[in-house]
């Protein structure tokens, strides 16, 4: 079976960008450039992933860590020629070798997997694109036959080839015997004093290597990000598709440009979703939900028919069936609703069992909590969870009836059917169907004679 080996270039500064962050860990769609790259290249078969770090190398490895890549270290930047000889040494002897660029994220497995064809066939894949302004890439080469003959930068170009608006993407494919004689005869004999990996390109044209270049089905596959400017650009295509997909799976968005999406979504069918929603992480939505404006979701379940409202925030939650969050609920992580749980607004959740068909509706924090089914927990209620020291948990049992304004000092536990009188503080144990009321009883004086100021 053949090999690929896949050799991403990331070693350079990215300047552009002025940041501390190496280029290539800055984000589209909340994934790393890098990552995107990687994930993409893995789609391919059998691929073994080289990395060439250089600036900020150690900040790359420890983003990557634990990822079935290998890292070649390329401690002077002189060029993509010389990035690719660092990672020569852990490549294997057969096989093809594709060369990506970490900071070109958006390019699809598919136009990878085409250029690897190529390759195979014992020819050089190479992509291409038409540019309007081709100012500083790469120019193609052809000859009057149509065959690309060479690259030639932009610096080293002569007019006439600055004519030339068919540019290098810098994404190829070739087999690894050819490139393993080609690297070592590179020089830096040129513009940038650089060992430029475009040399390679007349090598095999002067040996009859077969150079067939291919065209990304859109620009943005072969986009480079070089500044903030361009990674806002890409960022915005790229949501746009996110939006077009989430829409083709039958979800309504009320403004398609209005919905940020930064990880895996899964979506049942009749899903509303209105504007400035940011969908965070892994999101699973059921059938029927609706999601109104303003909210953020991460790494979240929602059942079916449940109805999220203007101005919330989960994180980390499963809430199920039929439920009515917000508007302006937060839902922390640990938060679980039963079916037809109620949360309402300014409410905030944290590790907390709501049980089917209970309610917390207004201005309260439930944490660390077991809360049965059919509880209704008044307004202003909060669970005292902390001591300062140690995290302790409140359970109320299934038909409580807690007052609004109540303080659940937990440890503690209020039985099934208990009711809790508004403005208690509650330290000791509740049995099933008891009442406890621990406020101060109320005094009234006649003819109160408020205080007259001092002349
Ligand atoms: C390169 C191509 C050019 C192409 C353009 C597309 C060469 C000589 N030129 O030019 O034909 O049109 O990309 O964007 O290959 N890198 C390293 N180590 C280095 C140099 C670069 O890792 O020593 C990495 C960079 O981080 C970047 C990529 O390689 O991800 C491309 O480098 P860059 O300097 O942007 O190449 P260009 O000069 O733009
Ligand atoms: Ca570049």
């Amino acid at each position: 079976m053949n090999t690929l080996d896949i050799v991403i270039l990331a070693a350079g500064q990215g300047s552009r960008m002025k940041s501390t962050l190496p280029k290539v860990l800055h984000t589209i769609g909340g994934k790393p450039m890098l990552q995107h790259v990687i994930d993409s290249a893995k789609a391919l078969e059998n691929a073994r992933i080289h990395i060439v770090i250089g600036h900020g190398a150690q900040q790359v490895e420890t983003a990557l860590s634990g990822q079935a890549v290998q890292f070649a270290l390329q401690a002077e930047q002189l060029g993509t020629g010389h990035a690719v000889a660092q990672a020569m040494p852990s490549i294997s002897d057969n096989g093809v070798v594709l060369v990506l660029y970490g900071d070109v994220p958006l390019t699809r497995p598919e136009t990878m997997a085409e250029l690897v064809k190529i390759a195979e066939r014992g020819q050089f894949g190479l992509l291409t694109v038409n540019l309007a302004d081709p100012t500083g890439y790469g120019r193609i080469v052809r000859s009057d036959a149509g065959d690309v003959v060479a690259i030639v930068e932009h610096k080293d170009a002569s007019d006439a080839q600055r004519a030339i608006t068919e540019v290098n993407t810098g994404i190829l494919a070739l087999p690894t015997a050819l490139l393993r004689e080609w690297i070592p005869q590179l020089s830096a004999n040129n513009a940038q004093s650089e060992y430029y990996l475009t040399d390679i390109i007349a090598m095999a044209a002067e040996q009859g290597v077969r150079i067939q270049a291919i065209q990304p089905a859109t620009e943005q596959e072969v986009q480079g990000v070089n500044n903030r400017l361009q990674q806002a650009e890409l960022e915005r295509w790229y949501q746009r598709r996110q939006a077009e997909a989430l829409m083709l799976e039958g979800v309504s968005l009320a403004d398609p440009a209005r919905i940020d999406v930064r990880g895996e979504v899964s979506v049942g069918h009749d899903v509303a979703i209105d504007i400035n929603v940011i969908l965070e992480g892994n999101v699973v939505i059921g059938d029927n939900v609706s999601i109104e404006a303003n909210c953020i979701i991460r790494d979240s379940v929602i059942g079916s028919g449940s109805h999220i409202k203007a101005n919330s925030m989960l994180d980390e939650a499963v809430v199920a069936d039929n439920c009515d969050i917000g508007p302006f609920a937060r839902l922390r992580p640990g938060s679980h609703l039963a079916n037809n749980a109620k949360i309402g607004n300014f409410v905030e959740t944290k590790k907390a069992n709501i049980g089917e068909g209970s309610k917390v509706n207004h201005l309260s924090y439930i944490g660390d909590a077991e809360v049965g089914a059919d509880v209704n927990v008044g307004a202003g209620t909060i669970t005292c969870n902390y001591d300062g020291i140690n995290k302790s948990t409140t359970e109320i049992g299934d038909g409580a009836f807690i007052g609004s304004n109540t303080a659940l000092v937990a440890p503690v536990k209020v039985g099934a059917g208990a009711t809790i009188g508004a403005g208690s503080t509650i330290t000791k144990e509740v049995q099933a169907d008891q009442l406890a009321i621990t406020r101060a009883k109320q005094t009234n004086l006649n003819n109160w004679q408020r205080p007259v100021k001092k002349s």
